[in-house]
């Protein structure tokens, strides 16, 4: 199936299983190659712009990040007319710039995780043109165009916003030690979540614009007071509230660039 119902997705992760202000027209019980998508891919109408909508953990938040089937989710949503993906995700803090309950907009990855179905192109002989073995560049992972709308978005609704930084993707679900997260600050990692990867790369492999809203729900481990579930408690909802200022602004902005719908 292939049918474009919208061209603009959002992808909820951790807070974000459900999008309240999303009013829905349809749910889609998306059929994929590669396996079953986390949730249904949910059509709907937010600020006058028609989106996407699917709950990476599910809808009720039980799937684990190593576990998610994330080819599933990027070619449904692909199915589905996606032509722009923006992923919202938690993460941890490690750049003292992006404090809990904060939303920034990575510009780089680092990928720690291990197991996963990470490619689309692993040249698969039943797989036909679609799997055939391709090397994607990924020098930038997350497209610039979407990252410049998110930001100016949150600049013009005046919500603070860190604006780059390297995004570490670990395996989870637990959270990391104190010397991994002294690792992943040598390594030049800013933020730590569990989902980015293989995400951002299969949306790269499908000629997907991707780019993603971090917020930060928590120090890393280590670097807080020592009880990151209170963290993530009192921090989820303030960050949630500013994305979904940021995506009122930003959605109608990325709509304007988006190829009319056949
Ligand atoms: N580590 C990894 N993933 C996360 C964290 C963290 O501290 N917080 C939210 N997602």
């Amino acid at each position: 199936m292939t049918k474009t119902f919208a061209t603009l997705a959002v992808i909820g992760g951790t807070g974000m299983d459900h999008w309240p202000e999303l009013k829905i027209e349809q749910e889609i019980e998306v059929e994929t190659p590669y396996g079953v998508p986390s949730a249904p891919v949910v059509v709907g109408q937010f600020h006058g712009v028609r989106a996407l909508f699917l709950a990476r953990h599910g809808k009720a938040h039980g799937i684990a990040p190593h576990r998610i089937d994330y080819r599933a989710n990027i070619d449904a949503l692909a199915q589905c007319g996606a032509r722009t993906v923006v992923a919202v995700s938690a993460v941890g803090s490690i750049a003292p710039a992006l404090e809990p309950g904060n939303v920034g907009v990575p510009a780089d990855i680092i990928d720690y995780t291990w197991g996963r179905q990470h490619t689309f192109r692993a040249g698969d002989p039943d797989e036909g043109e679609a799997g055939a073995l391709r090397h994607i560049e990924f020098t930038s992972p997350y497209s610039e165009r979407v990252r410049c709308e998110l930001l100016h978005a949150a600049l013009a609704r005046d919500v603070d916003i860190v604006d780059g930084g390297v995004l570490g993707v670990t395996q989870g679900p637990r959270l990391e030690t104190a010397a991994e997260v002294r690792r992943l600050k040598r390594d030049g990692c800013d933020m730590v979540g569990m989902t980015g990867m293989p995400e951002a790369a299969l949306a790269a492999e499908r000629g997907l614009d991707y780019a993603c809203l971090a917020v930060s729900v928590n120090w890393a481990a280590g670097l807080g007071r020592g009880d990151i579930h209170g963290e993530i408690a009192q921090c989820v909802e303030a960050g949630m509230a500013r994305v979904r200022v940021i995506l009122a602004a930003a959605l109608p902005a990325l709509q304007a660039q988006q190829p009319s719908l056949r």
